[in-house]
């Protein structure tokens, strides 16, 4: 008998036409609304495989209700919105997309450090709303991007991505993670350092991190007071990872000089957020992945670990 799925999200036609092969599916049909929770508990109770994006919640309730479930596919890196150890006690397997998105998202990272760098989206406001008057010398001056140092913290696929861009800008470059990386160290010129001296040093500080119990609230007030006036913070991993009660504070008190901010802690994030308010933040809904190509490639690989699993494999990216 096939496997029967349930995806969440309305695919591009080539990924619902590879399931399809192998499995019965169901899918949300809609592509701007995430499934209502309600008919996620229906749809889960006869499943084998949920292929699920990182909108949804997975927690233990949902969990226990889909008693044939064998697998989770998540389309993204990151996987907080799966209690994975739920999963595990319950055998069943959750997997990622990583690999498919790094140069993409390092991209955006670094698109978002100079946006932010360069006030590129207050200065495109200013000029569309007429407040223009004239060129003049100090006019929506920023900071300087060459030459700078850039600390990243979270030295993964993304991270050393993000590094090999900064080379090209002549950055000097720190980061903080877990483990040392004497390899990368050596080969992208990168320094390990402590936490508190990233924080000091850094002129553009980006927070590359998974999202976990340990790295929640790991830039807090504390954190920021550590920063130069002239700092800038970029997040595009997660929004739990920064304080944004406490970023919010230091961005309006001239604490620090700007952020660029890919993710917050509720998303979708709402218009009337206060970071919103700010002119010295860039804020973008979670695009860090969002090209054509890197999306669609996702997709098929998030399909392909749904698939392995479901045939008795392990797939390739299994995380539990
Ligand atoms: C996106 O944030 C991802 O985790 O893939």
């Amino acid at each position: 008998m096939r496997p029967k799925i349930y995806i969440t999200r309305k695919l591009p036609d080539a990924v619902v036409t590879r399931l399809t092969e192998v499995c019965e599916v169901r899918m949300w049909e809609k592509e701007e609304e995430p499934v209502p929770r309600d008919v996620l508990e229906k749809e889960i109770l006869d499943v084998d495989g949920l292929f699920c994006l990182l909108t949804e919640t997975i927690d233990e309730h949902l969990l226990t209700l889909g008693t044939n479930l064998k697998i989770i596919s998540n389309m993204a890196v990151g996987y907080n919105n799966i209690d994975i150890a739920a999963a595990t006690e319950q055998k069943i397997m959750v997997t990622n997309t990583p690999g498919v998105l790094t140069e993409t998202t390092a991209d955006l990272t670094f698109a978002l450090l100079m946006a932010t760098a360069r006030r590129m989206v207050e200065a495109s406001d200013y000029l569309r709303a007429g407040s223009l008057k004239t060129w003049s010398p100090m006019q929506l001056t920023g900071q300087d991007i060459y030459g700078a140092t850039l600390g990243i913290i979270g030295l993964g696929r993304i991270g050393e991505a993000l590094a090999k861009r900064a080379r090209g800008f002549d950055m000097n470059l720190y980061y903080h993670n877990r483990s040392r990386k004497p390899e990368v160290e050596k080969q992208l010129g990168i320094q390990y350092v402590e936490k508190e001296k990233l924080l000091r040093e850094s002129d553009f500080v980006c927070v590359l991190t998974p999202y976990t119990k340990e790295t929640e609230n790991y830039i807090g007030a504390a954190e920021l007071a550590l920063m130069k006036p002239t700092a800038v913070l970029i997040n595009t991993a997660r929004g739990g990872i920064v304080n944004e009660e406490a970023l919010y504070q230091a961005l309006k008190g001239g604490q620090i000089w700007g952020a660029g901010l890919d993710v917050f802690e509720k998303e979708p994030v709402q218009t009337d957020h206060p970071l919103l308010s700010l002119p010295n933040v860039v804020a973008l809904p979670h695009i860090g992945s969002a090209s054509k190509n890197t999306r669609l490639k996702m997709a098929l690989l998030a399909a392909e670990n749904l698939i392995q699993g479901l045939q008795g494999n392990t797939p390739k990216n299994i995380v539990n």
